[in-house]
């Protein structure tokens, strides 16, 4: 049964397919002016999405990357967890590069609203878990998530509400209550740190106020209606997401294509088609077990340094891994893309690259789905592959790849073919023109 489009316009998605860091930021940025609208519905300043121009290179967190794009209006989605003082700090970015986001962009009344509290409780909470920890951004994603769902922590659109800082006030108190638990545990927050914390956040939420918050579904109904194309931007990843990542070493948000819907206001139905990000190796920050890890940690350490590989929110190393077309596999199907944007294809520092092609259970047989738990795993099969190394070719020039990248392409191509997918961009450097369209 295909549902029927109510709008003229339509939504794409981009989303990335592994752990994060796939290049999602460059391929927005370099698709942007493709589009009227870019919106974030997922997430908050955990993200980090890069975007590299000429060697000038601009992070982004909580604000998206069609920014640099004036005549496009760019959407925080109410979906996206807003904590002001990260907003006032990319802000004050944006505009010391002379960028004045204030005409094109809004931000949803119904964003969830971060305090200076939850950043805190993120911390004391890992505190908590010890060696079981997720290895958080640090950020406050998590609690601040948690008392959305909770229905205790305010939305965005309510700074404006007259009773605004007495319900503040009085969530406030119990965060207070909260934290002060985890002094058991070891973790304490001094009360200079705390007055710090707070004031820096009143200050940055006043700022918020001169931006432009309103109905943010509405304005997309009003766009679509008239035939916009809108391009819906994710943060972290299927393989982060809250329902089918590896809980709990996930995010907190809906990060798959039905985050698009509840995170935007938007209809199913106007969403078209998905565009999913990868690299040409996998990458992973934080806790759990990365079960692609390479073995060889010097060959690891060889991609960490070429890739430069380290987190773009909180410069921690990334760990390195195998290519894995099993959860390639389970991502595609879970997010519908058919459109497969592979990045990093000039980092190869090794003789040999191999790619995960399933995974054996207990009894030594192939797993047909995807495992609820990491530690059924016994076994990994792989396929081998030369790696093309440091040889030369030109970034914008298919036919000048190295045999040995080309024969990795065709295979990812064909096997991701067998999932609906197909490869259609090759990143070959940071650059936003540093890629070359695929064959197809
Ligand atoms: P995102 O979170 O998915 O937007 O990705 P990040 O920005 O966190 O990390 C991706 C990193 O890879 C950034 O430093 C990008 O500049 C870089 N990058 C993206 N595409 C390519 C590529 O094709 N080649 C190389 N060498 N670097 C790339
Ligand atoms: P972008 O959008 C990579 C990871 C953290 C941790 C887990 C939970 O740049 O791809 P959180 O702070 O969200 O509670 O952390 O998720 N994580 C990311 N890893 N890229 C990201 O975002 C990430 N955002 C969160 O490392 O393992
Ligand atoms: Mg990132």
């Amino acid at each position: 049964m295909s549902l029927t489009k109510r709008v003229k316009g339509f939504v794409k998605v981009i989303l990335g397919l592994q752990y994060g860091d796939e290049g999602k930021g460059k391929i927005v940025d370099s698709t942007a002016s493709k589009y009227q609208v870019i919106a974030r519905f997922n997430g908050g300043n955990n993200a980090g999405h890069t975007i590299e121009e000429n060697g000038k290179k601009h992070v982004l967190h909580l604000i998206p990357s069609g920014i640099f794009h004036s005549e496009i209006k760019n959407v925080i989605g109410n979906g996206v967890i807003v904590n002001p003082v990260a907003f006032d700090e990319e802000i004050t970015y944006l505009f010391n590069q002379g960028i004045n986001p204030k005409n094109n962009l809004y931000i949803s009344n119904r964003a969830k609203l971060m305090t200076w509290v939850h950043p805190f409780l993120d911390k004391a909470g890992e505190v908590r878990c010890g060696k079981d920890k997720i290895g958080t951004t640090g950020r406050g994603i998590g609690p601040g998530y948690k008392d959305a769902r909770a229905r205790k922590s305010p939305l965005v659109g309510n700074i404006f509400s007259a009773n605004f800082e007495e319900r503040l006030e009085k969530f406030e108190s119990e965060q207070m209550v909260e934290l002060e638990t985890y002094k058991q545990f070891g973790y304490e927050v001094s009360v200079e740190d705390m007055c710090i914390a707070k004031a820096q956040w009143f200050k940055s939420l006043e700022k918020m106020k001169e931006f432009n918050i309103c109905d943010t579904s509405y304005l997309l109904r009003k766009e679509l209606e008239k035939g916009s194309h809108v391009l819906a931007e994710g943060a972290q990843s299927v393989m982060l997401d809250i329902h089918f990542g590896d809980y709990p070493n996930v995010t907190s948000s809906d990060t798959n294509t039905s985050g698009v819907s509840v995170g935007l206001g938007v209809p199913i139905s106007s969403i078209i088609s998905v565009g999913g990000v990868i690299k040409s190796y996998s990458t992973k920050v934080g806790g759990g077990k990365f079960i692609a890890r390479m073995e060889d940690l010097e060959i690891e350490k060889a991609f960490q340094k070429e890739g430069n590989e380290k987190g773009s929110t909180t410069g921690r190393p990334r760990e390195c891994g195998h290519f894995d077309l099993f959860a390639l596999d389970y991502a595609i199907f879970l997010s519908d893309t058919t459109k497969v944007y592979m990045n990093k294809v000039d980092i190869c520092p090794a003789k040999k690259i191999k790619v995960i092609t399933g995974y054996k259970d207990k009894d030594g047989k192939l797993m047909e789905s995807y495992p609820f738990d990491l530690n059924d795993v016994t076994e990994l099969v792989t396929k081998e592959f030369d790696g093309w190394g440091d040889k030369e070719f030109d970034p914008h020039d298919i036919k000048t790849f190295p045999i040995e990248l080309l024969n990795y392409l065709n295979f990812i191509d064909s096997e991701i073919s067998k999932f609906g997918a197909r490869l259609a961009y090759i990143g070959t450097g940071p650059d936003r023109n540093d890629y070359v369209k695929w064959k197809v």
